[in-house]
């Protein structure tokens, strides 16, 4: 018996999303929150006949869809127009997330929590400190999403050649905003027949990749369709490691908690004493297992000089992100 409840479910990635949850075999319930359109979103969905049983709620039924809730993945709150950053985003998300935190807080404790709203760099920082606050927080339970990332990376490093078959030598880490995006491309033996200007080219393509959609969408919102996937993605190989199925590793963005397997490792070779970052981890049961720290040994020069860039933006952000909470008691 496993509960998702999806916030932020009616929205332009909280439909698609909801619809591929719909066909999971993992899953048996799927609670979906919104402040609008939740049930009719529900309703819809649950005429499709497969096993997954569909709920809805309104604006003032949060208890009733975290109420035991296993897993909980949040999509709420208003994406970029053309001209804007993540960060600017940061004004209003900041509130929604706080109060959907507090919510997890007081009715899924134990929940793993997914959030995907922007700015991830700062919004997970602010789920954080809020179970933190209620004495509820545990970083093996809270994953910021960076899985679009590494999506489009795999997707763009075929427009320069068609020569990249090692597609699982590609990673992305640090954060999730331009400059903090830092692909890992140099362990994919076709790295090496890039010219500097293709490497240059493709590592900003992947960097400003959200740009690209949020340019397309003239004014009516970024990526939903795409993220929808790469959630789908994160949350179906979550599922797996919790019944059990071993050797999953997934990037994703984390609290650098020392008792997890790694992190000492990760602290050691990370200048600035960044709280929070998005690395390869091995998922299990209890959710974030280790970190595979390996991968830092592993940059190259330009990648360390891009990884340097991507920590100081980073801690900027992430104090953002704490202050948002601590400031405001
Ligand atoms: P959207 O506006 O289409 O949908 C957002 C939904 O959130 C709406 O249905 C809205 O009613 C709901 N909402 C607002 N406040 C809420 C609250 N307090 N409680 C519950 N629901 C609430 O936006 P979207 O395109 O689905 O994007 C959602 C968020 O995801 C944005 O912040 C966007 O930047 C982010 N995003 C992140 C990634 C990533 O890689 N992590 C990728 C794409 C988009
Ligand atoms: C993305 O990477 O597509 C999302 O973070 C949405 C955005 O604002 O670009």
């Amino acid at each position: 018996m496993v509960k998702l409840a999806v916030l932020g479910a009616s929205g332009g990635i909280g439909q698609p999303l909801s619809l591929l949850l719909k066909l999971s075999p993992y899953l048996t319930e799927l609670a979906l929150y919104d402040i609008r359109l939740a049930k009719g979103v529900a309703t819809d969905l649950s005429h499709i006949n497969t096993t997954v049983k569909v709920s809805g709620y309104d604006k003032d039924d949060l208890k009733s869809a975290l109420t035991g809730a296993d897993l909980v993945v949040i999509p709420a709150g208003i994406p970029r127009k053309p001209g804007m950053t993540r960060d600017d985003l940061f004004k209003i998300n900041a509130g929604i997330i706080k109060t959907l935190a507090q919510g997890v807080a007081q009715f899924a404790p134990k929940a793993m929590v997914l959030v995907i709203s922007n700015p991830v760099n700062s919004t997970v920082p602010i789920f954080k400190q809020v179970l933190s606050d209620a004495g509820v927080f545990n970083a093996r339970r809270l994953f910021g999403i960076t899985t679009l990332d590494l999506v489009r990376a795999k997707t763009f490093v075929n427009g320069f050649e068609q020569y990249w078959k090692d597609l699982s030598e590609i990673n992305v880490i640090g954060g999730h905003s331009g400059n903090t995006i830092v692909p890992i491309l140099s362990k994919a033996a076709s790295y090496a027949k890039l010219t500097a200007q293709q490497r240059d080219a493709l590592i900003h393509r992947i960097q400003f990749g959200g740009d690209e959609v949020v340019k397309a969408k003239d004014g009516a919102g970024s990526a939903t369709l795409s993220m929808a996937y790469s959630a789908y993605v994160f949350v179906e190989r979550l599922l797996k490691a919790i019944k059990g199925e071993t050797g999953i590793v997934e990037d994703t963005f984390i609290y650098l908690d020392s008792s997890i397997q790694g992190v000492k490792e990760v602290k050691s070779l990370i200048s600035g004493g960044v709280e929070f970052i998005s690395l390869p981890v091995r998922l299990s049961a209890r959710g974030v297992e280790a970190v595979e720290f390996g991968i830092l040994n592993e940059l190259n020069q330009h990648e360390k000089e891009l990884f340097n860039v991507a920590t100081k933006e980073l801690k900027v952000n992430i104090a953002k992100g704490i202050t948002f909470v601590t400031g405001s008691k």
